[in-house]
């Protein structure tokens, strides 16, 4: 029997919960090019946190901090650190999307609610996802306001003059979980049973093995594919794999990465670069085997090996990748950068000499 699919529309935003909000809007628009667009704060009347809306492209970001030891949240930072809080999902009808996903199983954090404002109304509901992460249903069909109420328009005068590169990010590519040892396919039934979503592709140990870092991993999308989820569970390597640092680091399961969408990943890295942030990097001989691994493409292969991107072909065309270091000392959320030239994989190619590289990191960490 197909379940009836909640229409999930994108992506609407993504709600980190940090230490530092203000100085997280901050790194957020001068390594990545955000623009911060919204506040809410004490000045706008919300009385326990801070948050900064930023954007870039079709990406929104909402960074949230506790202003008092009593947020019902704060705990969040000593468990987790800085990290994803939630991942809000535009539906057409939230008390409808709400509804269903209770129903099947789903278990409600927040029922339908509607907050009111100058600039209209804004709906949203929310429910658990894996970890402490969660989903908000939301719906801003009827709302012109800046993001939501309680959040206005940015003053300027709150930030220094920007020096950084524009990055020329465009959409959420796709979010991966990181969830524990033998609970992959649990969360990808969560997905499809609870949200409708359709499962795409997995792969196995044999796929994503080294040495040490031994995993698995499955696709799930809706919104015709405008919205991908990779979910990653631990396998038995022979040393401690990446997914089980991350758990172990963040205190159970969560967002490992974000993948943005450019067009043109070139002046993307290198704008990126210019800003100071950091990747991974693979060795050289990565790509001396890379024209006969993916054959021709239409960027110099001089140039991506001097930036450090990797390059992944399927059936369907190809696709180049590049992944930032974690983004706070735990070494839990990072990046992903992606241009997609057909492909509609994930870098299956790219793999093993990624998991390399993040063994490498791992080695200096001492966690591997
Ligand atoms: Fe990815």
């Amino acid at each position: 029997m197909t379940l009836p699919d909640i229409p999930i529309r994108k992506i609407d935003h993504v709600r980190f919960f940090v230490g530092n909000a203000r100085q997280s809007a901050f790194f957020y628009r001068n390594a990545f090019g955000f623009e911060v667009v919204g506040y809410s704060g004490l000045e706008t009347k919300v009385k326990h946190e801070a948050g900064y809306v930023i954007k870039q492209g079709g990406i929104t970001f909402v960074l949230i901090s506790p202003l008092r030891p009593q947020h019902p949240e704060v705990q969040r930072l000593v468990l987790h650190g800085d990290g994803v809080s939630d991942i809000a999902l535009q539906v057409d009808d939230v008390r409808m999307a709400y509804n269903l996903a209770v129903e099947r199983g789903g278990v409600g954090v927040k029922g339908p609610t509607t907050l009111e404002d100058e600039h209209g109304t804004y709906d949203f509901a929310t429910i658990r996802a894996y970890g402490d992460t969660t989903h908000t249903f939301v719906n801003r069909d009827r709302y012109k306001g800046v993001f939501s109420p309680g959040f206005r328009a940015i003053d300027p005068a709150r930030y220094s003059p920007g020096t950084y590169h524009p990055a020329g990010l465009l959409a959420i590519d796709h979010i991966v979980g990181n969830v524990e040892e033998g609970k992959m396919n649990e969360w990808v039934e969560f997905y499809r049973k609870v949200l409708g979503f359709e499962q795409l592709v997995s792969f196995d140990d044999k796929d994503i093995s080294t040495d040490y870092s031994a995993l698995m991993s499955k696709v799930v999308q809706s919104g015709r594919g405008r919205v991908k989820f990779p979910i990653n569970e631990p396998a038995q390597g022979r040393r401690r794999s990446q997914i089980e640092e991350y758990i172990d680091f963040y205190g159970g399961a969560g967002v490992q990465h974000i993948a943005l969408a450019t067009n043109d990943i070139v002046a993307t890295v290198k704008a990126l670069l210019a800003n100071d942030v950091s990747f991974l990097r693979v060795p050289k001989t990565y790509y001396d085997q890379l024209p006969a691994r993916v054959g021709p493409i239409k960027e110099d292969l001089a140039v991506l090996a001097e930036l450090g991107i990797l390059v992944d072909r399927d059936d369907e065309g190809y696709m180049l990748q590049i992944f930032t270091k974690p983004v706070q000392d735990r070494p839990t959320l990072f990046f992903e950068i992606i241009e997609r030239q057909g492909s509609k994989s994930f870098g299956k190619g790219n793999f093993k000499a990624l998991f390399e590289a993040i063994e490498r990191e791992q080695a200096v960490r001492g966690t591997l």
